[in-house]
């Protein structure tokens, strides 16, 4: 949807996402000539951006989903990863982008970027849609990023409140009255 009434500020337009979409499929269209590219959304929040990103990349592609989370704290050896749904794809040889939705720790993301190079993929790469550097616990490299945003709560395309928001077009910020219910 276009308009919802319980959005306070608009962050990033639809036509914004849709420009930057093309961009960043571009690069990777360019990186990924010739290779066996396997693209990774971590569910939920990837879904959106996965779909407009794979229709906008010129590479044959397979893709496969994960369900993930991490507990723990601390350090990222001290963090454990959570697999609720894994992948269906024989990775090994195979030339990985995982796609995120927005990145804010970076806790989940390391640890899944890890296990997916143990099983042998030529190459572990990331492309997420949004992030948020002043909140990073770890240092993850992360190719092809969308855009950089200041650390607040943010919804639409893809990221929820609450289950609620994912099919919001543009990105923004809740008014206060959305926590309430
Ligand atoms: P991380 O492991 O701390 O990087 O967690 C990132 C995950 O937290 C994202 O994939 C989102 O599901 C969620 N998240 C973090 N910030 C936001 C936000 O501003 N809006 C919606 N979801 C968020
Ligand atoms: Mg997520």
């Amino acid at each position: 949807m276009d308009k919802h009434p319980l959005i306070a500020e608009i962050l990033i337009t639809k036509e914004q996402i849709q420009q930057r979409v093309k961009e960043l499929a571009e690069q990777i269209t360019k990186d990924y000539q010739g290779k066996e590219l396997v693209v990774v959304g971590l569910l939920k929040g990837s879904w959106v951006y996965m779909a407009d990103l794979v229709r906008e990349i010129q590479v044959d592609c397979v893709c496969d989903f994960m369900i993930a989370s991490s507990y723990g704290s601390g350090t990222s050896s001290s963090h454990h990863l959570k697999i609720t749904r894994d992948l269906s794809t024989d990775i090994s040889g195979k030339d990985v982008l995982i796609v995120e939705d927005i990145i804010d720790t970076g806790t989940t993301l390391d640890a899944v970027q890890k296990l997916l190079a143990s099983r042998n993929a030529n190459s572990v790469e990331i492309t997420t849609l949004v992030t948020k550097p002043s909140r990073r616990e770890i240092d993850i490299d992360v190719k092809y990023i969308g855009f950089e945003v200041p650390d607040k709560f943010i919804v639409g395309y893809g990221l929820d409140f609450d289950e609620k928001f994912r099919g919001y077009s543009s990105i923004g910020v809740l008014k206060e009255e959305a926590y309430k219910n």
